[in-house]
């Protein structure tokens, strides 16, 4: 039988569910699944009210079915406001099928596995300043290591003062103390503090945009070839959209890309600062076939998924998991519960090995599904097997402390403490 309205779920005020949600993710989530099932509402201050979806079936409605019921773009800027609505993360309908089809190519595996040496050399060069022989949290230093690879790789910006000087204004524009994703979040409708911190946002990105143009400039002036690096390719489509939509489009990926590829590295070194003999396993197999390396950071993504959710917003009602929804509700695939973690035994301890013996868990989507699916995973995969046992090679990495409870932060799904390791040097530079 098919019910109407929102499906049950906690009742306690949007601000008490919304702290709770932060503070333990996993255990929220897998609470209410069990007590309401495999799909219930969640009431957030801030967010407002979103139903959670883990049921099998409803994922392929929702991920894999036409993107014109569920759109990705508006749910993702009720998330996060700052969003770009013309960028492939924020945008729906033609405009994101246009700007998907724009970065397809250059974010396609074939094309970015040429930069592996590089990108390794870029990890060397950030791990020869990491602290040894103390302890320090992980993630600031792989975020700062994961945004120099894609201004330098990705975006190729490879003067060096101006790649510095643009990573400087981007880590200032995301990652100050009133943008933090998810501590804060700019909002222009969000009451007078919303306001603010929109503004110090605006200010903040205007810096980031100045770059931005100046780099779209200089790629012109040199007649970039199309389809050869993101920016070359978006000069080229400049030429249609104008180069604002092409600075929104840059801002919305670098968005996309830096906190979710600097969080899901961070969760790979610190799984494997737990597990030494996983690490040695990855230092043997250097120079040879990477499969280790390989099931080790898909074993990460699945037991540690850095994003939380892949949200959609129904334009039209929707039956799911039993219950007829409404067109404009906000609909959230909870990744870690379509994972099964804390659901079933050890569903969260960090076994690779069972990748390469065929016994891999069953449903993973690390990076969401269907035609909304995440763009950067090849980029993800390509630069995680160059950066990994490049860290490992040079720095013995030990885990400090207990291990880390997962937080949420914005969408990242993070170590409470950032991943505290204690780094000894291994090899000479
Ligand atoms: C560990 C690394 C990453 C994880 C776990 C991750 C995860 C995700 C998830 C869950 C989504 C939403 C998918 C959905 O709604 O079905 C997404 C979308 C997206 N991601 Fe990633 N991401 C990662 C890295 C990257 C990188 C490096 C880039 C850029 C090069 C990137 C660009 C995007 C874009 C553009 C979208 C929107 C795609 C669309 O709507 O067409 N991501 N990502």
């Amino acid at each position: 039988m098919t019910r109407r309205g929102l499906p049950p779920g906690p009742s306690a005020p949007p601000i008490v569910q919304a702290l709770r949600l932060s503070r333990d993710p996993l255990g929220t989530l897998v609470e209410a699944r069990e007590r309401y099932g495999d799909v219930f509402t969640l009431r957030l201050s801030r967010v407002g009210t979103a139903v959670v979806v883990a049921a099998p079936d409803a994922l392929d409605v929702l991920l894999q079915g036409d993107p014109q019921i569920a759109h990705a773009g508006a749910a993702r800027r009720r998330l996060l406001p700052v969003l770009p609505p013309g960028s492939a993360l924020g945008a729906d309908a033609a405009a994101h099928r246009a700007a998907r089809a724009r970065l397809l190519p250059v974010l396609a595996q074939s094309h970015l596995e040429a930069s592996s040496a590089d990108i390794a050399d870029v990890a060397r060069e950030h791990v020869a300043r990491w602290p040894l022989g103390r302890p320090f949290a992980l993630l600031p230093r792989v975020r700062a290591l994961a945004l120099a690879v894609f201004v330098r790789e990705v975006l190729a910006v490879r003067e060096r003062h101006r790649a510095a000087a643009l990573e400087r204004v981007v880590l200032r524009m995301m990652w100050s103390p009133l943008v933090a994703p998810g501590v804060w979040v700019p909002d222009p409708h969000g009451g007078p503090i919303g306001r603010l911190e929109w503004s110090v946002f605006r200010a903040l990105r205007r810096r980031v945009d100045r770059l931005l143009r100046e780099e779209l400039q200089r790629r012109r002036a040199r007649s970039a070839v199309a389809g050869a690096d993101i920016l070359a390719t978006l000069v080229d489509a400049g030429g249609e959209v104008g180069d604002e939509v092409v600075v929104d489009e840059l801002v919305g990926l670098l968005i996309a890309a830096v906190e979710p590829i600097g969080v899901g590295l961070t969760w790979m070194l610190e799984r494997l600062a737990r597990h030494p003999a996983v690490v040695d396993r990855i230092l043997d197999e250097r120079g040879g076939e990477d499969r280790m390396t390989r099931a080790a950071i898909l074993e990460t993504l699945h037991t540690r998924p850095a994003i939380v959710d892949a949200a959609r917003e129904l334009t039209t009602s929707v039956e799911v998991g039993g219950h007829e929804l409404a067109p404009g509700t906000s609909v959230i695939v909870a990744i870690p519960l379509v994972h099964g973690l804390l659901s079933t035994p050890g569903a969260q301890s960090f076994r690779p090995q069972r990748w390469l013996t065929g016994e891999a868990p069953g449903r993973s989507l690390p990076f969401g599904g269907g035609e909304r699916a995440c763009l950067g995973a090849a980029l993800t995969i390509v630069e995680a097997r160059a950066v990994v046992p490049t860290v490992l090679a040079r720095v013995l990495l030990a885990a400090a402390g207990a291990p880390e409870r997962v937080a949420l932060r914005g969408t990242a799904l993070v170590p409470h403490r950032g991943g505290r390791v204690v780094a000894t040097q291994r090899a000479a530079p």
